[in-house]
């Protein structure tokens, strides 16, 4: 079996974290979300993957490599353009050859791996197996529709008016069966090769298109109640381990991990929490469910339940919570009382001011 890992797309800037261009490397736990996808299918005892790479190619490969950092033989796979899922299959024909693949979209996150659906579908082999999770907003995914014995009868890409609130994950098993598919449709009216479109043909053909619906699923939408709680659940299996150095003045509640060349001096920190490579926390408290990239530095102030991404700092600001601050951000003081607020915000900020 083989995975073929979408990693491509347009490299538009993405919302809330707006500096990084290829939307697969935001940090989930201070880690790329893709990477996440290739433990996931290391972990399910694959090693062959294709990874579909467009405009951001570049930043993909100085992040992944050729893979042995994840015991994974990495095939990069070219796409011209964003043409669709069903296109992304169409181009990685000769990779795949006569193999099953799953297909796992690298922006994606499926809490607890895929393991136990990979050997299912081994064991199985139905012609094509979909991931399923219920949403609130199900008209911002493809949506399936399953009859009373749970079998899917239909499926629409970003319906206005959705029929379930069933959203397909972005995890699909298939066997060879697929590609018949692909080449038989036509680009949808968004001018894409919908995989969606591709199912929908499969189960027209008569094919055998199964479904298991999931718990533990996120994607980046842009909402950052949804990030800080990705970011949660991640850490709450974070194993503790000190790297960097930690002065006796400082207190370690808890899991938390020290990344090296990082300093915790004068501080308080109650885990789970992550601290980046070469960070300074002095002075602070840093509280559970936090995450803080490389190069930051948090003093004199206190933050929990809450993202840093790298190259920022929080100084002399009291307390900071439910919070995403994404890179080379400076957050201080402002004076007592401010004649007028000076505020320098990227686009889609959202800042709540006291007044
Ligand atoms: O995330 C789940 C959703 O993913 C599904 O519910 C939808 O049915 C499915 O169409 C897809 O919708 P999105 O609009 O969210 O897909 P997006 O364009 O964000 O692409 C998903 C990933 O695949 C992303 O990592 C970029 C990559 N990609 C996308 C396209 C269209 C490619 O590598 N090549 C492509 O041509």
């Amino acid at each position: 079996m083989k995975a073929l890992l979408l990693s491509g797309g347009s490299g538009t800037r993405l919302r809330p974290i707006t500096h990084t261009s290829a939307k697969q490397l935001v940090p989930v736990a201070n880690k790329p979300v893709l990477f996440y996808g290739l433990e996931a299918i290391a972990q399910a005892g694959i090693s062959e993957v294709g990874i579909v790479v467009g405009d951001t190619a570049e930043e993909i490969r100085a992040a992944v490599g050729d893979g042995s950092a994840f015991g994974l033989d990495i095939t990069y796979i070219p796409q011209s353009a964003p043409l669709g899922l069903a296109h992304a299959v169409l181009i990685a024909r000769e990779f795949l050859g006569e193999d099953d693949f799953v297909m796992y979209l690298g922006d994606n996150f499926v809490v607890g791996g895929i393991t136990s659906l990979v050997d299912a579908f081994r064991a199985e082999r139905p012609d094509a197996r979909i991931l399923l999770t219920r949403v609130a907003d199900p008209s911002a995914f493809g949506v399936a529709q399953l009859d009373d014995s749970g079998r899917v009868v239909g499926l629409e890409e970003k319906p206005r008016q959705p029929r379930s609130d069933l959203a397909l994950v972005g995890v699909y098993l298939f066997t060879p069966a697929v590609h018949e598919a692909v080449r038989a449709i036509k680009p949808s009216g968004r001018g894409e090769l919908e995989i969606t479109d591709a199912l929908q043909w499969m189960i027209d053909a008569g094919r055998d298109v199964r479904s298991t619906t999931i718990s533990g699923y996120w994607k980046d939408t842009g909402n950052v109640t949804d990030m800080l709680e990705v970011n949660r659940s991640v850490l709450e299996s974070l194993e503790g381990r000190i790297d960097g150095t930690v002065d006796g003045r400082s207190e370690l509640i808890g899991r938390v991990r020290v990344g090296a060349g990082a300093q915790v001096t004068g501080s308080r920190i109650v885990g789970p929490v992550v601290i980046g490579a070469n960070t300074v926390i002095a002075d602070s408290y840093v509280g559970p469910f936090t995450s803080i990239a490389e190069d930051c530095r948090i003093e004199d102030s206190e933050i929990e339940y809450s993202i840093v991404l790298r190259d920022s700092s929080v100084r002399g600001v009291g307390r900071v919570e439910a919070s995403l601050i994404g890179r080379n951000v400076e957050v201080t003081p402002a004076p007592r009382k401010p004649a007028a607020h000076r505020l320098v915000l990227g686009d889609h900020s959202k800042v709540q001011i006291s007044s």
